[in-house]
C-alpha cells in the first residue's frame, strides 16, 4: 500500500473539534475513525459524514458491529449508504453477521476487528489463523488486529494469497512514552515492519500539543520503515 497509513481515532472531542482538527491532518492521513463518542452529538451523521468527505478524507465508521446477521446487514447497508468507505465487524458477532455485512457494503470496505489491545491476548495463534480464515474466506476487505498478531495473520494471509488490509491499532511511537489503557503496543515502525497496512492512531496525535508535527513524524517513522 502507497500513500500514508494513518487512520486518526477521532475519539473524545466534539464534531467541530474533530473537523478542525481533519482539515489541519487532512493531507498526511488516510482516513478518520468516528465511533459513538463522536456522533452522539447534536449534527446528523449525513451531515458529519458530508463535512469530512468534503475535506477529502476516507472515513472509518468504527461501530464494531456485534449483532445477530439482519441487524449487522442492515447497519453495514446503512453506513454504506452514507458513504463510510470502511465499517467494522466484531468477529464475535460470528461467522454468518460477516457474511451479512459482505452483502449489503456496497462500496464499503468490511473490517474484522479480532480482538481489544487494552486486554490480554485471547486464544493463541490457533485462533488468530482461525479468524484470518474465515475473514478472508467470506471475502471481507481487511482485518483489525493488535500489533502482536500482525505476523500470524501476514503469513496466514500470504499463504492464501490474499490482498486483506491488515489494519493495526494500539500505535505508541517511541517519544510519546505513554501506553495509556493499551497492552499490546507497537512503534509505528515496528508494526510497518511485522506487515500491517494502516495504522489506527488516537491520542498520541489527537492529545499531541501539536497534532499536525505528530502525525508527521508518525507518517515520516512508516514511510522510513516501508524502504527497508
Ligand atoms: O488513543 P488510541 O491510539 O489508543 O486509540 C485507539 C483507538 O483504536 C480507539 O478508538 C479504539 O476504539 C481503537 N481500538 C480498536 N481495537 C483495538 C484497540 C483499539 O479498535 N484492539
Amino acid at each position: 500500500m502507497t500513500g500514508s497509513p494513518i487512520i486518526v481515532a477521532l475519539d473524545g472531542m466534539t464534531t467541530r473539534e474533530a473537523i478542525l482538527l481533519t482539515k489541519d491532518l487532512k493531507d498526511l492521513i488516510h482516513a478518520v475513525k468516528v465511533n459513538a463518542l463522536l456522533y452522539e452529538g447534536k449534527w446528523s451523521l449525513e451531515c458529519i459524514f458530508s463535512r469530512f468527505k468534503s475535506l477529502g478524507v476516507k472515513i472509518f465508521a468504527d461501530v464494531k458491529l456485534y449483532d445477530i446477521p439482519k441487524t449487522v446487514r442492515d447497519s453495514t447497508n446503512n453506513f454504506s449508504r452514507l458513504g463510510a468507505d470502511y465499517v467494522s465487524v466484531s468477529v464475535r458477532a460470528g461467522k454468518e453477521a460477516v457474511a451479512a455485512a459482505l452483502t449489503s457494503r456496497g462500496d464499503t470496505n468490511v473490517l474484522v476487528h479480532f480482538s481489544l489491545t487494552s486486554r490480554d491476548a485471547e486464544g493463541g495463534r490457533g485462533l488468530t489463523i482461525a479468524r484470518t480464515l474465515m475473514a478472508v474466506g467470506l471475502g471481507a476487505q481487511g482485518v483489525i488486529v493488535p500489533a502482536n498478531e500482525v505476523p500470524i495473520v501476514r503469513s496466514t494471509l500470504t499463504v492464501s494469497k490474499s490482498d486483506a488490509a491488515i489494519v493495526v491499532p494500539g500505535i505508541r511511537p517511541s517519544w510519546y512514552g505513554l501506553a495509556d489503557d493499551q497492552h499490546r503496543t507497537a512503534t509505528p515502525r515496528e508494526a510497518i515492519r511485522e506487515g500491517a497496512d494502516l495504522l489506527v492512531v488516537g491520542r498520541p496525535i489527537t492529545c499531541s500539543s501539536n497534532p499536525r508535527d505528530a502525525a508527521q513524524k508518525i507518517l515520516e517513522e512508516t514511510l522510513a520503515a516501508r524502504q527497508k
